[in-house]
């Protein structure tokens, strides 16, 4: 498929039809994401591609879990503390009617099942995660102490923040593959409230990365007809040529 024509088709795709997903086109989805710049290339990446719709679904339960007890917190509480348990779940979404959402437990958790837990329905269902960063060369070059290097390090982690581009710039490969081949994911990083959940489900499965953080969530799926996207700002919007 021509790259633009991939761009342009790709959307978030949150429903899905029913198929099969060969593990041959798992590979070459993942392979792409690897193919990806990373700054020293460190390749901070690593991918657990569940299948297994029995695991699947208790990754969803874990979610819903921790967005219910939100939801009850949201149900009995008002203002900053209700904001407070709204904003844990979903901050990461991105979504516009967050706040509308978070004000309703109803509604919060019917938001949960659109726009997180949706993934139930996948083929797969792509884990992501992340290797923490270390002080590269740079850093031991250029700091002296372990303060030192920990303060440098700090600001990687939160300002700089490579690791967090390489990870973006591995699943948009990833995406636009899965364009290619014909099937829809929808990047996500909502269910990431449930972490710790995940993680110990993980554990279950005898899958331990004591230095990686999972970052994302990418649904793999035979794409429903008719979904929609959202608008995009106009490119002079977003670009000076000086
Ligand atoms: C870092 C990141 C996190 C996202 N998290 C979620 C999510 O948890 N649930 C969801 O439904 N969409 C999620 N999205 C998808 C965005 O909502 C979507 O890309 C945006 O609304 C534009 O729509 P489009 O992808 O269809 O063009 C996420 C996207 C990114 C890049």
């Amino acid at each position: 498929m021509e790259l633009k024509k991939a761009i342009d088709s790709r959307q978030s795709i949150r429903k899905y039809k029913q198929g099969e997903i060969p593990d041959a086109d798992i590979r070459a989805i993942i392979e792409a994401a690897g193919k990806a710049p990373s700054g020293d290339n460190r390749q901070p990446w690593y991918f657990i591609a569940v299948k297994d719709p029995v695991l699947r679904n208790k990754i969803a339960d874990a979610v819903e879990e921790k967005a219910s007890r939100a939801a009850e917190i949201i149900a009995e509480g008002s203002g900053a503390e209700a904001d407070r348990a709204g904003n844990a779940i979903l901050k990461n979404s991105g979504e516009e009617e967050l706040p509308k959402a978070a004000t309703d437990s109803e509604k919060f958790m019917s938001f949960t099942r659109r726009f997180i837990t949706f993934f139930r329905d996948a083929q797969v269902l792509i884990i992501v995660m992340s290797k923490r960063p270390a002080a590269n060369f740079f850093a031991k070059a250029m700091m002296r102490t372990e303060k030192e290097q920990e303060n440098f390090l700090g600001q990687l982690v939160y300002k700089l923040n490579p690791t967090m581009q390489s990870i973006g710039a591995a699943l948009e490969n990833l995406t636009l593959k899965a364009v290619e081949l014909g099937y829809g994911t929808c990047w996500q990083t909502g269910p990431n409230a449930a972490w710790k959940e995940i993680g110990a489900l993980l554990k279950e499965t005898g899958i331990e990365k004591p230095d990686y953080d999972i970052a994302a969530f990418m649904p793999l799926g035979i794409p429903e007809d008719d979904q929609s996207s959202p608008g995009r700002k106009p490119v002079d919007e977003i670009l000076t040529i000086l």
